[in-house]
């Protein structure tokens, strides 16, 4: 027997470890590609802002301002005015199909009475959306999430989502599986009032970008978004303005804080000095040229 393996056993072992290493490397490359990185907030906002600077614009309800609020003829006005970011509302019919709606009930914004909730999407569908506002939209219905997506996916903007209401798992799951079929996910932030219902979304997909909403800033913010599995806040401004040091503290944990419901230029100028990173507006083509004189004095 000879003491020492031949030039063909070793030629053979180093064979053999060659194709194991470009196996474990196949391997890593196959898991990595399987597994795309959780939407960053700098991919759906832009940098973090620093005070003065420019916020991302956020048009409210869809173009709420342009036509009845959250609608198609809405949502279509917004985006053919060019604003990047639509904020809607989604409710859950009885039937559990999401809908574009504010209220809980449909007494304001439709023909209809009732909550929405205890309305078939049969029922919705039948309602007019759109006399309310001015009767040049006699006839339009109240949309589904299915809807919009199809306008908003070609369109290549970007969308807040704001759950109204309590979603459970399985409507969060559901909500997840129609943004990946439209191939959305990586577009729209996901936001609501209600931290559990953020939490229904979170078990479906790991990668979707959430925002919780306050009226209020707790003690710790900190906590209360990672409760959420949420990367930052929609927060009203006046409670931002009764504590602006917030914006930074949030930033130095990496958290992302946006502001709503600003119409005024006057509020408009605080907010961009306190460095807040997006704008949720009624008025966003007002803003966005506030926002463009704003940045040309500053040069
Ligand atoms: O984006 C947050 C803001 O839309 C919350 O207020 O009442 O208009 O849904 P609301
Ligand atoms: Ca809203």
């Amino acid at each position: 027997m000879p003491a020492h393996p031949s030039s063909d056993t070793r030629d053979r072992m180093q064979a053999l470890a060659t194709v194991c290493v470009l196996a474990v490397v196949s391997l890593v490359i196959a898991f990595l590609g399987a597994a795309p990185a959780r939407v960053s907030a700098t991919e759906l906002m832009g940098d973090e802002r620093a005070p003065a600077e420019p916020a991302f614009v956020v048009s409210h309800r869809g173009g709420g301002a342009l036509a009845p609020e959250n609608t198609l003829p809405a949502v279509s006005a917004a985006l053919a005015a060019g604003f990047d970011y639509l904020e809607v509302d989604l409710a859950l019919t009885a039937d559990r199909i999401p809908v574009l709606m504010h209220d809980k009930t449909v007494d304001r914004t439709t023909d209809g009475h009732g909550r929405v909730a205890a309305l078939t999407l049969k029922q919705i569908k039948a309602l007019d959306a759109g006399s309310w506002f001015d009767s040049a939209y006699a006839g339009t219905q109240v949309p589904t999430l299915e809807e919009f997506l199809e306008v908003l996916a070609p369109s290549g903007r970007r969308a807040l989502l704001e759950l109204k209401g309590e979603w459970d798992a399985e409507a969060g799951a559901a909500l997840i599986e129609t943004l990946r079929r439209h191939g959305l996910e990586r577009r729209v932030g996901i936001v609501s009032f209600d931290p559990r219902s953020l939490l229904a979304t979170s078990g479906a997909s790991e990668l979707a970008f959430r925002l919780l909403i306050l009226k209020r800033l707790p003690r710790d913010i900190a906590q209360a978004v990672k409760g959420a599995d949420a990367r930052g806040i929609i927060v009203d401004w006046k409670a931002v303005a009764r504590r602006p040091e917030v914006v930074e503290e949030m930033h130095e944990l990496g958290l992302r804080v946006v502001v709503y419901t600003l119409n005024t230029d006057v509020e408009w100028k605080d907010t961009v000095e306190a460095g807040v990173d997006g704008i949720v507006t009624d008025e966003p083509a007002r803003l966005l040229e506030w926002q463009d004189a704003w940045a040309r004095a500053d040069e």
